[in-house]
C-alpha cells in the first residue's frame, strides 16, 4: 500500500488518514466507539430537547452538535456521525423505537413474506438528513478525520430478526439454518442497500466509512464466511469502485481466530480489535498493511487510575511499528467517567 510521506499534500496530513493508508504513526491517533453519547452531560442537555433517539438522528442541527462534543472536550482524532446502525432498517421500513432501558425494539422480521415488504426505494430519501448532518460535521472537523458507519448486514439482520437485542441471537440462528434461502435474501437486500447508503455518506463528505459487526463472533465459520466475509468482501469491493482510495475499517467482534481471514478476504484497510483481542497476536494474524484499532476494554476506563494507564501503555507497546488507531474494544458505557476519557487521551498522546 502507498505511504503518504509528503505532509503539503491534502488530506493526508490527517494522522488518522496516514494510519489508514498503512503508515506506523506515533503516538497513535485516537478516538472511541460511541464517544458521543450519554456519559457526557452536553450530549444528554441535546438529547433532553428531542422526543426520542430517531429525532436527534434525523435532526442534522443537533446531530451535528452532539457529533463535535467530544471533539470539542477531547480533541480526538476523529469524529464519527452521530446515527445508528438501525437507521437503515427503519430506512427500509421496518418499524424502530427505542425503550429507555430496554434498548431497540423492532418488529420481527422472520419469513419472506416480512422480507419481500422492506422497501429499498425508501433508502436515500429518508436518510436525506444524515447526509446533512455528514455535510454540516465535514465542514467543521479541520484537522480530525470524519468516519461515517453502517452495521454491517449480518448485525443487523440480527436485530431485525430478533425484533432488538439478545443475548444469543437464537431465532436469527435458526432462521440461517432453517431458513437458508430467507436469510440470503435479507443479507443481500441489505448488502445493496448498505454499499447505497455508505456511498451517500462518503459523497456527503465522509473520509473513512466504518462497518460495525457487534455480532460476527456468535457464528461458527462456515456461516462467519457465508454471512460476515463475503457480505463486507462485497461492500469493501464496491465502495472502492466508487470511491477509489476511501478506506473502510471493519469491526468483525470477537472474531477470534477468524480475524486474519476475515482481513485478507474482505481488503478491509484497518480491522477493528475487540477486548478480548490480545494485539500481539493479532498483529501477527492480520498482513502488515492492515492498519489495527482497538482496544481497551471500556470498563477500565470506567475505572481509571493506574489499572486504565497501566493497559493503555500495553496495547501502544505491542502494536508500536504497525498503523495503529487508539480505540476502545466496545462502545463506551454510560457510567464513564468523562474525566477518565480526558486523562485516557492524555496518556495516549504522551506514549
Ligand atoms: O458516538 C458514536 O459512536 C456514534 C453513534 C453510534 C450510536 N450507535 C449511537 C447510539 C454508533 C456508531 C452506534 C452503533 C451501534 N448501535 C451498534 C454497534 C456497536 C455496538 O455497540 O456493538 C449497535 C449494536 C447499535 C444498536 C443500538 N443502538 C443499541 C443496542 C442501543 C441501545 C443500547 C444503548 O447503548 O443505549 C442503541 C441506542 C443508541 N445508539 C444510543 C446512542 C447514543 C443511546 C440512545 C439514547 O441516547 O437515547
Amino acid at each position: 500500500m502507498k505511504k503518504q510521506t509528503d505532509k503539503s499534500e491534502g488530506t493526508m496530513t490527517k494522522r488518522l488518514l496516514r494510519v489508514l493508508a498503512g503508515e506506523p504513526v506515533s503516538p497513535p491517533p485516537v478516538w472511541l466507539m460511541r464517544q458521543a453519547g450519554r456519559y457526557l452531560p452536553e450530549y444528554r442537555a441535546v438529547r433532553a430537547r428531542v422526543a426520542d433517539f430517531i429525532a436527534l438522528a434525523t435532526t442534522p442541527e443537533l446531530a451535528a452538535e452532539v457529533t463535535l462534543q467530544p471533539l470539542r472536550r477531547y480533541g480526538m482524532d476523529a469524529a464519527i456521525l452521530f446515527s445508528d446502525i438501525l437507521m437503515l432498517p427503519w430506512a427500509l421500513g421496518q418499524g424502530l423505537e427505542y425503550r429507555a432501558g430496554e434498548g431497540p425494539v423492532l418488529p420481527p422480521v422472520r419469513d419472506a413474506a416480512a422480507v419481500a415488504a422492506l422497501d429499498p426505494g425508501r433508502v436515500t430519501g429518508v436518510l436525506m438528513p444524515i447526509m446533512e448532518t455528514v455535510r454540516r460535521v465535514r465542514a467543521e472537523v479541520g484537522d480530525a478525520t470524519l468516519i461515517g458507519f453502517a452495521g454491517s448486514p449480518f448485525t443487523v439482520a440480527c436485530y431485525m430478526v430478533e425484533g432488538g437485542g439478545s443475548r444469543d441471537f437464537a431465532a436469527t440462528r435458526g432462521m440461517a439454518y432453517g431458513e437458508p434461502a430467507v436469510f440470503r435474501r435479507l443479507l443481500e437486500l441489505l448488502t445493496e442497500a448498505t454499499v447505497g447508503y455508505l456511498s451517500a455518506q462518503i459523497s456527503a463528505g465522509a473520509e473513512a466509512v466504518m462497518l460495525f459487526d457487534s455480532w460476527a463472533g456468535i457464528l461458527p465459520p462456515t456461516l462467519f464466511r457465508a454471512h460476515v466475509v463475503a457480505p463486507t468482501a462485497r461492500i469493501v469491493a464496491a465502495l472502492q469502485e466508487r470511491h477509489p482510495g476511501v478506506p473502510v475499517i471493519g469491526f468483525p467482534r470477537l472474531a477470534g481466530m477468524l480475524i486474519g481471514e476475515y482481513a485478507r478476504e474482505t481488503n478491509v484497510q484497518a480491522v477493528g480489535l475487540d477486548t478480548a483481542a490480545d494485539p500481539a497476536l493479532a498483529a501477527t494474524l492480520v498482513p502488515a498493511g492492515v492498519a489495527l484499532q482497538g482496544n481497551l476494554d471500556p470498563l477500565a476506563l470506567v475505572g481509571g487510575g493506574a489499572g486504565m494507564a497501566a493497559e493503555t501503555r500495553g496495547i501502544i507497546a505491542a502494536l508500536r511499528g504497525r498503523p495503529h488507531i487508539f480505540n476502545l474494544g466496545h462502545g463506551i458505557v454510560p457510567e464513564t467517567p468523562p474525566e477518565h476519557v480526558a486523562r485516557l487521551v492524555e496518556l495516549v498522546r504522551s506514549a
